[in-house]
């Protein structure tokens, strides 16, 4: 479970002070998939950074537990900016994780492949950041999270610059990934059809300062749920409607 509990956050500037939560509460709960949307710059970022303690500087509590039990280094986060070395290969970009975590090689390399091949981009393995298309460095940025095998996946705009087709088909990815697993998967996104497609729950952020205006279950009940087969249910415009009624704007 992951817990912030009367969460402040600001960032010093030159002239003042920028406010971005003021008690913030909000828990998500192991196995849960959760969508986080909202406007740009109300904070969701920002949330990952204190969540995964990039960003110590903050008031408040945040607790990260396992079957009761406070853990570390269970959580994999893919940033809204790949950040992969350009003097590194994919490859070597990819297990960086890896080799700072100390985790198996040998595990990781085979499933780094086995990623590589399913994103249709194994014939980069060797190539250099450079080289590599935007939603191809996204992608790449994609499995180098994966391969860390947590039960904890923060995920900032995966999918952003990704062609409409490739998207569905990651979308199905990770939503049978966390199936599979069990794992805890918050997720930002601008994409309203996305959110209601993969999620348990959709948490809504108002503009900068407001926190959360808007949290719902999605309950898409169909024995064989994916990101398509969910898209039909005749609930989904329904939810469809109640998001965009409540859209901060
Ligand atoms: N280090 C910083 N110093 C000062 N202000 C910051 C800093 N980091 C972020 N901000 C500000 O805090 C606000 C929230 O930023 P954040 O990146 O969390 O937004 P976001 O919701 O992820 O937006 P987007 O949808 O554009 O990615 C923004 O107004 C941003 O300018
Ligand atoms: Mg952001």
């Amino acid at each position: 479970m992951i817990q912030l509990s009367n969460i402040n956050k600001s960032f010093k500037i030159k002239d003042g002070e920028i406010l971005i939560f003021k008690n913030l509460n909000f828990a998500i709960q192991e196995g849960e998939f959760v969508t986080i949307l909202g406007p740009n710059g109300c904070g969701k970022s920002t949330l990952f950074n204190l969540i995964t303690g990039i960003d110590s500087d903050y008031e408040g509590e945040i607790n990260i537990k396992n079957n009761g039990r406070t853990i570390n280094n269970s959580i994999a986060y893919m940033l809204q900016k790949d950040l992969l070395l350009p003097w590194l290969t994919v490859i070597q970009n990819i297990m960086l994780g890896i080799d700072i975590q100390k985790k198996d090689k040998n595990v990781a390399l085979k499933l780094a492949n086995e990623y590589l091949a399913m994103l249709k981009i194994a014939k980069l393995t060797n190539e250099y950041p450079a080289n590599l298309s935007g939603g191809e460095r996204q992608k790449v940025s994609l499995v180098r999270t994966l391969i860390l095998n947590t039960n904890i996946l923060l995920l900032d705009e995966p999918f952003s610059a990704i062609d409409y087709n490739t998207r569905i088909e990651l979308q199905t990815m990770i939503f049978r990934y966390a199936e599979k697993k069990n794992t805890t998967v918050l997720l930002i996104s601008h994409d309203i059809d996305e959110a209601i497609a993969v999620s348990d729950r959709i948490v809504i952020l108002g503009k900068r300062g407001n926190g959360i205006v808007w949290d719902m279950k999605i309950d898409l009940n169909i024995p064989d749920r994916s990101p398509v087969t969910a898209r039909q249910h005749p609930n989904f415009a329904n939810y469809y409607k109640q998001i965009w009624e409540n859209y901060p704007r």
